[in-house]
């Protein structure tokens, strides 16, 4: 069977590259193909050096304000080692519609909320200071508007009593890594469903 290719973009400690990784072996569908950052500084990137996956970086820093410029690079390692699918793991890098238009229909990411809940940046605080008691994490077909898309999945958590941003931060992490991989095995399959998880 040929596998489709994964290339998976981070920003930081790569926790869910990892989970992504390690999740495709067997008879998963896919394989990863590539980890890019746009930071040299990327704890994940030695975890995907240490998994046998190729990396690379391209720093947004040099090209300013200029998006475009910066995605022309971006996109090249992606397109040269031929990926299927893109998933945005904590790649904390807004997207053209120009980038995103390459990947219609194949890029994911992953947010930590219950979206339409908490577009954008400080989610967890964000629920906190709202009083919601139910919080979580979204996957979801990455489309030209930041944080839209059609919803692949979602894992709820409970807000507790004395919670801070930090202490619902990881538990929602916790989520985001049974999340994550369960969505990219089934889509990688060419099944968009979406999954609750709860
Ligand atoms: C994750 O919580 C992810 O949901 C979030 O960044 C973290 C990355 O952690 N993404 C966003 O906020 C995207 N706007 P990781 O590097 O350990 O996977």
């Amino acid at each position: 069977m040929s596998h489709k290719k994964v290339a998976i973009l981070i920003s930081g400690g790569g926790s869910n590259m990892v989970t992504l990784v390690d999740s495709m072996t067997g008879d998963h569908p896919a394989r990863p193909c590539l980890v890019l950052s746009n930071r040299t500084d990327a704890g994940g990137l030695k975890k995907a050096a240490e998994r046998g996956i190729a990396t690379a970086v391209v720093d947004h820093r040099p090209f300013g304000k200029d998006r475009e410029a910066f995605e022309t690079e971006l996109v090249k390692p992606i397109l040269e080692t031929g990926a299927d699918i893109v998933c945005l793991a904590g790649f904390m890098r807004v997207l053209t519609v120009g980038f995103v238009s390459q990947f219609e229909g194949r890029m994911l990411n992953i947010h930590p909320s219950l979206l339409p809940k908490y577009k954008g940046l400080h989610t967890h605080a964000r629920a906190l200071e709202a009083g919601d008691t139910r919080h979580g994490c979204t996957v979801h077909e990455v489309t030209p508007l930041l944080d839209d898309g059609p919803v692949l999945g979602q894992a709820e958590v409970p807000v507790l009593a004395g919670d801070t941003p930090e202490l619902l931060a990881a538990r929602v992490l916790e989520q985001e890594h049974r999340l994550y991989p369960a969505v990219l095995q089934r889509f990688a399959a060419g099944d968009r469903t979406p999954i609750h998880m709860s």
